[in-house]
């Protein structure tokens, strides 16, 4: 796919330090490539440690002004880069699509999702209240004040290179923070125009700051910052085990945390359920982004009374799915980011074969020679826990079907497992609806819904898929401190 963009300023080749765009100190450079073909179509900073500090320095000292801004000058800087955001939504697609390797039609969706979160954190920004407390003394007055917990640090991941950014970037504008970001090294150039366009958008110096950097060079960037006293906080999308290291490490420096870590999301069928709008929610939840999301589902559990209906019209939709680059228009399944994904996916399929799963559609690598990382969506029965793809995320169109025949069980064995971001379950029954919904051990519930995600909803998870959320007030409520004032003398 060639990048043919319609402003060529978006393509930013350059670290974003204070109101400079530089390259890494070094000199070094990263390849960005597209996953469609593996072809390298541009480059950008391979930073380090020096760098990384460089951009805290710009933070920090862009800090005192834009806590002190009122709060509606900084939501009018939001409300406009907004608007310009989706002013170049067609590039910004072209550019997700080009780097990330989505279907065009869905990059489009994921710049309009990542805006909702620009615009309601600019809504957002002139409503964070305190409170007045009744004092239990006379003469004494106690209030108390939110305040931005200082300059903040986003690391942030492949799968949806704008949305997720977005999404961090704008409640801690709004809340007063100022930032330093690390994009994920598949898919840097998306993040970097977004940065453009704040700037465009009047986001002073320094408040927004941005390098990009290899899988090698990382660790470098991402230390400099847990060991930096003055980076207060440190929000994260990407696997448990790298959170569980932020978490460790941050520990030094007491930084807040966010951390929206790995999910393995059951998908319960019961058999009161509308069988077409279940397949209709898996459809949606499970073969978004080419099933390369934290929250589809992972474990698909279908009542044994109509599991084989389930299976033949699941079968017929998925196979029907066009999997192609994201220019051909009818693609609704693009490659995968690299050749690891693939790679797993088959050790997936492989060893759920072996322990006596069958496939009924799909299972193999497609389209080899448009490139290397095609692979048709698949559907897999007889799907049994002791298989790898129960206890690990697959990230890819697999959908394994297990089978189950009691209430109980079933929860049962959605919640065992360490995970628990998000769960999704269909069922007409409303005293089950309610039983089920609050028996289930995660962050997120979809119930008769496969599409959960909202800029006006809290999203994060329990267990070792991390804390913290992201959207409605509670995201913003995590780029906020609470003071309480305590004033005497009054009587
Ligand atoms: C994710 O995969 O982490 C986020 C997906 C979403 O926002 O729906």
């Amino acid at each position: 796919m060639t990048l043919n963009l319609n402003e060529a300023a978006l393509l930013r080749r350059h670290n974003a330090i204070g109101n400079e765009w530089r390259d890494a100190h070094a000199g070094a450079r990263l390849p960005v490539s597209n996953p469609a073909t593996d072809d390298v179509f541009a480059s950008v900073p391979d930073s380090d440690a020096i760098d990384a500090r460089a951009v805290a320095d710009a933070a920090c000292l862009a800090f005192p002004a834009w806590a002190a801004l009122p709060a509606h000058n900084r939501a009018q800087c939001l409300k406009r880069w907004h608007a310009l955001i989706v002013a170049h939504a067609d590039d910004l697609a072209t550019l997700i699509s080009t780097e990330q390797g989505k279907p065009l039609k869905e990059s489009r969706g994921e710049v309009m999702y990542g805006a909702s979160y620009v615009e309601w954190f600019a809504e957002e920004a002139v409503r964070t209240y305190g409170d007045i407390v009744p004092a239990a003394v006379a003469g004494r007055r106690m209030t108390v004040l939110k305040e931005p917990v200082g300059p903040i640090a986003a690391i942030t991941p492949w799968n949806f290179p704008l949305a997720m950014i977005a999404r961090k970037i704008a409640p801690a504008l709004a809340a007063g923070c100022t930032v330093v970001a690390k994009p994920a090294e598949d898919t840097p150039l998306t993040a970097l125009a977004l940065v453009y366009l704040a700037q465009q958008a009047g986001v002073p110096a320094g408040v927004l700051n941005i390098v990009t950097a290899s899988r090698e060079h990382t660790p470098a960037v991402v230390d400099a910052w847990l060991q930096d006293s003055r980076i207060r906080k440190i929000t994260f999308t990407g696997s448990t085990p790298v959170g569980k290291h932020l978490a460790r490490e941050s520990a030094g420096t007491l930084k807040k945390l966010s951390l929206e870590l790995g999910g393995n999301a059951p998908f319960i069928v019961f058999e009161d359920a509308e069988i077409a709008a279940s397949i209709d929610g898996l459809m949606a939840s499970k073969f978004r982004n080419g099933g390369q999301t934290c929250v589809c589902p992972n474990r698909i559990y279908v009542h044994d009374s109509v599991y084989d209906d389930f299976v033949a019209q699941l079968t017929q939709r998925v196979a029907a799915l066009h999997v192609g680059p994201a220019t051909e228009s009818e693609s609704m399944i693009g490659p995968m980011i690299n050749a690891r994904a693939v790679e797993k996916i088959v050790r997936h399929i492989d060893d759920a074969v072996a322990r006596g799963a069958r496939v009924t559609t799909g299972g193999t690598r497609v389209r080899a020679n448009d490139g290397p990382h095609y692979f048709a969506p698949t559907v897999l029965i007889d799907v049994t826990p002791d298989m790898a793809l129960s206890c690990e995320e697959t990230f890819g169109p697999v959908a394994p079907i297990f089978r189950f025949s009691s209430e109980a069980d079933v929860i049962a064995q959605a919640n065992d497992t360490p995970f628990g971001l998000a769960a999704y379950f269909y069922s007409n029954d409303v005293k089950r609806i309610w039983r089920v919904a609050q028996a289930l051990e995660t962050g997120i519930v979809g119930i008769n819904e496969g599409a959960i995600a909202s800029e006006a909803a809290p999203f994060g998870g329990v267990k070792e898929s991390g804390y913290g959320r992201e959207g409605s007030r509670y995201g913003l409520e995590d780029y906020m401190h609470t003071k309480y004032l305590c004033q005497g003398l009054l009587d």
